[in-house]
């Protein structure tokens, strides 16, 4: 049953197991897809407006790749500058206009809900890359997919979310997505100042996991299978004085991944800006520059699909 056909995707709250098993699935036979032929010829006709009101490289990049490799069409918008929204128009009559010209709509915003709004108002299904200090479930998913492709099962896996939590979209509704698939162990490890909101703690603990909050790596990190490190936003600090004294609050280096697990997983939704240092890229165990960002664009690809397709 597909349950993404027609809809918009704007949190991770929307999904159930089997939502995620199908998606899965699918992204699966995107990747043999892409790596056979480069892609096909199935959305054809179809039109995905992206409309990009923050920056991004991957997220956009992947979202217009991947409409690109199942024959689709696009309106590229990475900054919405040059836009009508320059001249004040409101996001509400923006979500009407690009209905009128696109199938289907990728948001990408810096106020927290406002996917949800364009859904609201769009006559076509939208998707949230990104909004504000809100949500990215389309990075979830990713992260999901890749943590999946490396170990046999989610439930005795210690998982350590690390960074800005407080202001960081994609743990918030990475955290979600990991205890519904069954992860039961997490440790938040953040600055006291940057804490996982209150709200996404209750909602993981509600799924039935167990969450320890630290501000220290290095104790921690020998107990954990998923690392992933994430940047402090700077974008959401309005005193840049308090930025530069977190901004280094974890740097992964050598001789920090010398302590962890051999099976571990290293991950990262990139950009980062100094909390891995480059001497652990070659680590078999870093998948930030190498399959986590592939499987962005499969996972995408799926979406893509199962939105546009019954
Ligand atoms: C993230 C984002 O935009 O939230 N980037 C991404 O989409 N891969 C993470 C970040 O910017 O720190």
């Amino acid at each position: 049953m597909n349950n993404f056909f027609g809809k918009s995707f704007v949190s991770v709250d929307q999904l159930i197991i089997s939502d995620v098993n199908l998606l899965f699935q699918k992204a699966g036979q995107m990747k043999e897809l892409a790596v056979k032929s480069g892609g096909d010829d199935r959305l054809k006709g179809k039109i995905m407006a992206a409309l990009f009101y923050e920056p991004s490289s991957r997220t956009f990049s992947s979202f217009i790749t991947s409409m690109q490799r199942l024959g689709g069409g696009i309106i590229p918008l990475n900054g919405m500058g040059v836009t009508s929204a320059a001249k004040g128009e409101t996001p509400e009559d923006t979500a009407v206009v690009f209905s009128s010209y696109a199938d289907i709509i990728v948001i990408r915003h810096n106020t927290p809900g406002t996917a949800l709004l364009f859904s609201r108002y769009a006559k076509v299904p939208v998707i949230n890359a990104g909004d504000g200090t809100g949500e990215h479930p389309t990075q979830a998913l990713l992260d999901v997919f890749t943590i999946k492709n490396h170990f046999p099962s989610f439930a005795p896996l210690t998982v350590g979310l690390v960074g800005d939590l407080l202001n960081g979209r994609t743990v918030h509704s990475l955290s979600k997505l990991l205890a519904k698939v069954g992860v039961k162990k997490f440790a938040f490890i953040s600055p006291a100042q940057l804490r996982m909101p209150q709200e996404i703690v209750k909602a993981v603990k509600n799924a039935g996991a167990v969450i320890t909050e630290q501000e220290n790596l290095s104790d921690i990190i020998a107990d954990l299978d998923v690392i992933y490190n994430t940047r402090v936003q700077k974008e959401r600090f309005t005193d840049l004085e308090k930025y530069e004294k977190f901004k280094f609050a974890y740097v992964i280096d050598k001789k920090l991944m010398g302590k962890a697990k051999k099976t571990a997983v290293l991950m990262h939704p990139l950009p980062r800006v100094g909390e891995i240092s480059p001497e652990v890229d070659s680590d078999p165990r870093a998948l930030y520059l190498r399959e986590q960002m592939k499987n962005g664009m499969y996972v995408r690809m799926a979406l893509l699909d199962l939105i546009l397709r019954k």
